[in-house]
């Protein structure tokens, strides 16, 4: 069954990115691990990133259209985006929000709202890369 990665504005930098706070691995690495441990629990997965907030809608809405389960990081328009909030509403498939930090435990009060969590059936934060895998666990057990 195919699932989406989708991993929002500046995680293209992963690896060199604040890497105190967003860790060492790149994010071809990252999308590398993604689709093995989708192979693993029988999933194929695709990895995408992108800086631009409309491409990420029009991926969002194909998945709404396809019904496909998504993992979303939508890094910082996690934070603001009522059109990301409104894009993740259509979604039928399971959403699984995720974050390499745990935004809800940052200085920035900016990061502790998320127009993704009320259509999440759950989050994933503050695991690092290792978080994705998790996210991946949950649709796999959706699914079934
Ligand atoms: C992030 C957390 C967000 O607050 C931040 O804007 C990001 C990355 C994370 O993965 O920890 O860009 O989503």
């Amino acid at each position: 069954r195919r699932v989406l990665v989708l991993n929002g504005p500046n995680l293209g930098r992963l690896g060199r990115r604040q890497p105190e706070i967003y860790g060492t691995t790149t994010h071809d690495e990252l999308a590398e691990r993604c689709v093995a441990w989708g192979a693993e629990l029988g999933l194929d997965v695709e990895v995408r990133q992108t800086n631009h907030e409309g491409v990420l809608l029009d991926w969002l809405n194909d998945a709404a259209d396809e019904a496909v389960p998504v993992v979303l990081n939508a890094a910082a328009w996690t934070h603001y985006s009522y059109a990301v909030f409104d894009a993740c509403a259509q979604l039928t498939a399971p959403l699984v929000e995720v974050h390499l930090s745990d935004p809800t435990q940052r200085p920035e009060v900016f990061r502790h709202t998320s127009v993704v969590t009320p259509h999440a059936v759950a989050v994933v934060a503050g695991k690092g890369v290792d978080g994705y895998r998790d996210a991946l666990e949950v649709v796999a057990a959706r699914l079934g």
